[in-house]
């Protein structure tokens, strides 16, 4: 198969030395990449700013914001057989880029910001991509209700859910707990390396894959 992985933040610049980002270390995304190759696929890794080292034998596009993270993934969808969404896009950005670095002046500074486009959201719609198509949830309530309307809403055939307002899983963790949400049934996966659950989830896509045709 070709598989195709977005991992990390993105990075939305306010000025020449500031962003708004978000606690994704890029370590789940990072391990389904390296689990897709070592299951013998064809692995095209679209990842924000990270500390990892690139995983081998697989193809890596580095991006930095949502928008450029949106146009890699037009692009590289196309030829994919199955797509797995891990990255924790920002959903704002600021609606304007300083040229240059904002000086202190008032007390109180307010930033506006813009919606990004919704990436996984646009898989079906934009890009009509008809392979299978795995998204994330990052929830910190309602983990399987939340999770399952973006189940239906994206038209994804399943959901990795992940609650985020625990430590020890979740953002930045080694370890990762979470809920595989398919249309007709959830599917419960315990505290495990997010290597382990990589492994897990590629396998689960792998039987999609043939039950799709
Ligand atoms: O990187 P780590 O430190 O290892 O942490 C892993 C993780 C917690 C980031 C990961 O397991 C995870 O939950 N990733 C999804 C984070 C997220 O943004 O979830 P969400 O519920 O806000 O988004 C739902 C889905 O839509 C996700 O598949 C996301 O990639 C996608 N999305 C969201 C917004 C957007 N503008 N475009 C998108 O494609």
């Amino acid at each position: 198969m070709n598989i195709l992985v977005t991992a990390g933040s993105t990075r939305e610049p306010l000025d020449p030395v500031r962003y708004l980002t978000n606690r994704s270390s890029g370590k789940m995304g990072y391990a389904l990449a390296n689990a897709g190759a070592q299951l013998g696929h064809r692995v095209t890794l679209i990842s924000g700013p990270t500390h990892l080292d690139i995983p081998i034998n697989v193809d890596y596009v580095p991006v930095e914001t949502a928008q450029e993270m949106f146009e890699a993934t037009s692009i590289h969808i196309a030829r994919a057989d199955a797509a797995i969404f891990s990255a924790a896009v920002a959903d704002y950005r600021p609606a304007t880029f300083a040229e240059n670095k904002i000086r202190k002046s008032e007390d109180r500074l307010t930033i506006e910001l813009v919606r990004n486009a919704d990436i996984l959201g646009s898989a079906r719609t934009e890009f009509r991509y008809e392979g299978v198509l795995v998204g994330f949830a990052a929830e910190t309530e309602n983990l399987e209700e939340h999770a399952r309307e973006k189940l239906h809403r994206k038209g994804c055939d399943l959901v990795v859910a992940n609650d985020v307002s625990q430590s020890g899983i979740g953002f930045d963790s080694d370890h990762n707990e979470v809920l595989l949400i398919y249309p007709d049934r959830t599917e419960s996966l315990p505290v495990e390396t997010k290597e382990h659950l990589a492994h897990l989830i590629v396998q689960a896509v792998q039987e999609l894959r043939i039950r799709k045709g």
